[in-house]
């Protein structure tokens, strides 16, 4: 027993454990149920406690307008002595080393970001910055779980929002950090632990894994059963030779955690061993066997600086991880190792880490192992990553199953990510699937990996310098399929037949040759298309098959190209489609159906040259939160001219989903790709939103005027002699816009004095569009500059004189401008109107006339009074209104 504990005590020592001093955000309490009183943020550091937190600052982000709604500096606090630090409510136990107002932390989705002293200050309402970032949590509860991309995109880039399920327990949750593997961490939901450790519960794995790898002296390896039965071999191989050393049967009948002696006398040395454990019988694995091509369930592969097992041993059984890495001084100890990790996955050394033995039971683990992937790195690029939409997904997008030559060294796949941006391939497995048997021959698990920074992920040999080295020749040459899947288990688990669930392309392929029915495969992946043929005589050195199309699972997307991994497919060009004629615009904008006015839809009226194809040209919708809907235009303009865009069978095209919407662009896009890029030319636009964000991302070169819709619901597209107008009418589908029209006029002698006048002449703001905003303000008619082109305005101390035509889109436009003119609040004041002589038509200046005759009780009165004006001359002072007789027109 005391040689047993020195043992441990020495391995302790000895082997290498990776850590180096982080402080990271450890927990996260923002939602109690009822009030929320216990909240907070718990920091934690790894190293010398208690240590300073001079320099640090927490900054708390809101998903909606992404920008800082709290903000916190850690100066002059410290850590305490286990390394904690939290942030919370004054109710809450233990006592915030800072108190938080109750319900200040909200609940998502939002986001909670840790500064380092390099960081550029973000002030409260501030946009969120990457600059000295050194850890960040985003999150939303489980009702929105959407909204917090922006934030995710600077701080988190490529990783999905942690969704906090409020109902994961009764009664209170919290976010907590739990350690996956290497630098690799996730989040748990689990009761709430204020400064102490995390509790990160162990999984148990729906198969069989290592659990515990003993291989000192009398050497013994634990494993961890779950629903598994059946034989298992364990089985031992020598780095020196690649050979099998020792080989185990293990028959599982029920789940539990089973040793199995190991005897390594046989090893060529004990600084460098892999170990593989496989299903089947023993008898499949004989010693001095080779490397076996199965794919093992679980493996476990370490070496010294001096000893490394070979490329071929790694590849084959941990492929993409890195071996365990012992020091030279372990010799004297042994190894002793535990799976800590929460993470799921197997075949990864990098979650063992050395912890007192446990025979029998659940690890001994402890929460932290090592600083999480450092963020910093990442966050500087410097383009701003899109909002990662659920409906883009990872493609298949360059395969070279078969190289020149024997070797085979060049073989390689290539994922790809359409946002262009680094990303998680979290849950995205690779699958290999024999095209004779229809079994799968190879299955990876990508959890743990990102994309580069434009969206590539490569497989493949290591001649090509990939992301994950597999061994030479393990892509077969057909006719066989390579699939990709998003799941949470092996897609191979599934059952006997192709996996479908969660599959995300596949590209099934043949050689020249081959049966070209691979006719299980096809049906199950592609049906009804044609495997592909990688032509090996189509180019003279090596030749890929290659994506040139975006369709998911559509083999006529691929073309024979040459090799091009990480990089840009190098596809035949697309033919450009020849710009637009001049003067295709919008015309009409409106919120209500095309047979119904008074039910709320939308339509969209554009107007250019007769029959002219559309190709080429998108409408991208844009609602207020910047989310953006693309429709492709197909078709051509009508004989007049029009194209409407309606959910309607009598229009040319229809919509899709759309939300509350802030903007809408019209912009020609030459590749077809049916999305406005940076090549894109915008033809028009109309912005409905003061949002500066919407403004900057359409840059409209017209200037927009813009009338609020009143009860009109259409805006239409009215040419003038200045800019371009939009105003308020009512719909016209498929009919000639109602602009203001001398059909529909007032005339007008006006005097007003608004209460914020300072107006003279000469001044300016002495003009129609002046006097058109003054009208829109007494009239809320939908009032523009084009209504106001025939009346002539001067102004004189501080008062506005207007005399003309007023004219309107429609009667009833006109009779409210009639009313608005006869009776207004800014008309010059009463004493001035009444030393005005004139038939004013207001209704007081009216009764008051009647009134006078009726005193007056005489006819020549009122003749006289008549006379006496008809000789004055016209005077600005009077007030007039007469409506023109013109023949009334209908709508
Ligand atoms: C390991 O096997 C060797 C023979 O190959 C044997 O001499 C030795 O006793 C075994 N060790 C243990 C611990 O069983
Ligand atoms: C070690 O090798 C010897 C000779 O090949 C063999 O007889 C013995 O069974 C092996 N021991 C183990 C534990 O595999
Ligand atoms: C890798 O191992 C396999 C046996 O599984 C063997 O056929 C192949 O030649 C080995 N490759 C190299 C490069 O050693
Ligand atoms: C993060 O990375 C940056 C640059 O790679 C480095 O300067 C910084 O010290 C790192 N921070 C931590 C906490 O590891
Ligand atoms: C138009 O829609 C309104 C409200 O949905 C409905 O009451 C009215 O009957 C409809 N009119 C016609 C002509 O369909
Ligand atoms: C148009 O119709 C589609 C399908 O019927 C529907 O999903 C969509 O929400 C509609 N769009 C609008 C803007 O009404
Ligand atoms: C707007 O268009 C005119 C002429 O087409 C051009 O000279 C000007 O630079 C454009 N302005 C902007 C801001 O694009
Ligand atoms: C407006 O002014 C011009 C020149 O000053 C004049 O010719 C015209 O008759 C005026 N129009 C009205 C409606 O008073």
């Amino acid at each position: 027993m005391r040689v047993e504990l020195s043992l441990v005590c020495v391995a302790l020592m000895c082997i290498f454990k990776q850590t180096s001093s982080c402080l990271i955000i450890s927990e996260v309490n923002c939602d109690n149920p009822k009030l929320d009183t216990q909240e907070f943020v718990e920091l934690y550091y790894e190293g010398t406690n208690p240590t300073s937190l001079d320099g640090y600052t927490l900054v708390f982000y809101n998903g909606k307008g992404d920008s800082a709604y709290r903000i916190i500096d850690l100066s002059g606090h410290h850590t305490d002595q286990r390394g904690f630090f939290v942030v919370g409510s004054s109710e809450l136990t233990p006592q915030p080393a800072i108190f938080l107002p109750p319900n200040s932390v909200q609940n998502g989705p939002d986001a909670i970001a840790l500064y380092g002293p390099h960081w550029a200050p973000v002030a409260e309402g501030g946009l969120v910055s990457g600059v000295g970032l050194l850890d960040a949590v985003v999150y939303t509860s489980g009702k929105s779980r959407d909204g917090a991309d922006g934030l995710a995109s600077v701080l988190t880039p490529g990783s999905v929002t942690y969704v906090e399920d409020e109902a994961a327990l009764e009664g209170d949750e919290s976010i907590q950090r739990c350690w996956q593997s290497e630098n690799l961490w996730s989040f748990y939901t689990g009761p709430p632990t204020p400064a102490w450790v995390n509790h990160c519960p162990p999984p148990t794995p729906a198969e069989a894994w290592i659990n515990e790898v003993n291989l000192g002296g009398s050497g013994h390896v634990e494993l961890s059963v779950g629903m598994a039965t059946g034989s298992f071999s364990l089985v031992l191989y020598d780095v020196t030779t690649d050979l099998i050393s020792t080989s185990l049967e293990f028959i599982a009948k029920e789940p539990g955690i089973f040793a199995i002696p190991v005897n390594t006398t046989n090893l060529s040395g004990p600084q460098s061993a892999a170990l593989a454990l496989y299903k089947g019988p023993v008898s499949d694995f004989p010693k001095d066997g080779p490397l076996s091509h199965e794919q093992p369930i679980d493996a476990f592969v370490y070496g010294d600086s001096a000893h490394m097992p070979s490329d071929n041993l790694t590849e084959t059984l941990i492929p993409g991880r890195k071996p365990f890495i012992l020091t030279e001084s372990f010799l004297t100890a042994g190894l002793h190792v535990s799976r800590c990790g929460v993470a799921e996955w197997t075949r990864d050394p990098g979650l063992f880490v050395t912890r007192p033995r446990s025979p029998g039971k659940p690890n001994d683990c402890v929460w932290f192992q090592s600083c999480p992937l450092n963020t910093t790195s990442f966050t500087e690029s410097g383009r701003i990553q899109p909002p990662i939409h659920s409906d883009v997904d990872f493609l298949l997008n360059e395969i070279n199953t078969d190289s020149p030559g024997g070797a085979e060294d060049e073989e390689f796949i290539e994922l790809w990510h359409p946002s262009g941006f680094r990303m998680s391939l979290d849950f995205i497995w690779l699958v290999m699937i024999n095209g004779q048997t229809g079994m799968v021959y190879y299955e990876l698990e990508l959890n743990g990996y990102y994309t580069d920074d434009d969206g590539y992920f490569l497989i493949g040999s290591s001649k090509v310098g990939p992301d994950i080295r597999i061994p030479l020749n393990t892509i077969q040459n057909g006719p066989d399929a390579i699939v990709l899947y998003r799941s949470k288990s092996p897609p191979s688990k599934e059952g006997q037949n192709i996996p479908k669930s969660g599959l995300l392309d596949a590209v099934v392929y043949r050689t020249r040759g081959s049966d070209k029915k691979v006719s299980a495969l096809t049906e199950a992946l592609t049906p009804g298309q044609l495997p592909l043929l990688e032509d090996i005589s189509a180019l003279p050195t090596d030749e890929t098959l290659s994506r040139c199309g975006a369709e998911r699972l559509d083999l006529n997307a691929f073309r024979v190209t040459s090799p091009t991994p990480r990089k840009q497919n190098n596809c035949p060009p697309k033919p450009t489609i020849p710009p637009p004629p001049e003067g295709l615009v919008i015309n009409e904008w409106s919120k209500t159906s095309l047979v119904n006015q008074s039910q709320e839809s939308l339509f969209v009226e554009l107007i250019g040259p007769p029959s002219t194809p559309l190709n080429g040209l998108v409408l991208v919708f844009f609602g207020e939160d910047a989310t953006e809907w693309s429709v492709p235009l197909t078709g051509s303009t009508g004989s007049d001219g029009l194209y409407l865009v309606a959910n309607d069978s009598r229009a040319d095209q229809g919509l899709p989903a759309l939300g509350h919407l802030g903007a809408v662009l019209l912009c020609f896009e030459p590749s077809g790709s049916g999305f406005c890029g940076s090549n894109s030319r915008h033809l028009d636009g109309l912005v409905f939103s003061n949002d500066p964000k919407l403004q900057g991302i359409l840059q409209l070169n017209t200037t927009h005027f813009l009338y609020t819709l009143f009860s009109a619901a259409s805006l239409s597209r009215c040419a003038s002699d200045g800019p371009v107008l939009w105003i308020a009418s009512q719909p016209t589908p498929r009919l000639p816009n109602h602009c203001p029209s001398p059909a529909f006029s007032s005339s007008a002698a006006l005097c007003l004095q608004p209460d914020n006048n300072n107006w003279q002449s000469g001044s300016g703001n002495c003009a129609q569009e002046e006097f058109a905003v003054l009208l829109e303000r007494l009239c809320n008619c939908g009032i523009s500059s084009l209504h106001v082109k025939g009346v002539n305005v001067s102004c004189e101390a501080g008062r506005f004189y207007a005399q003309g035509s007023v004219l309107a889109v429609s009667d009833q436009q006109r009779e409210r401008i009639s009313e608005m003119l006869s009776d207004n609040k800014l008309s010059c004041s009463a004493e001035q109107e009444r030393q005005v002589h004139g038939a004013g038509s207001s209704v007081a200046l009216q009764v008051g006339l009647v009134l006078a005759a009726l005193l007056l009780f005489a006819l020549g009165a009122a003749l006289f009074v008549f006379l006496y004006k008809k000789r004055r001359p016209a005077d600005y002072l009077s007030m007039q209104l007469s409506e023109q007789a013109e023949t009334p027109l209908d709508l």
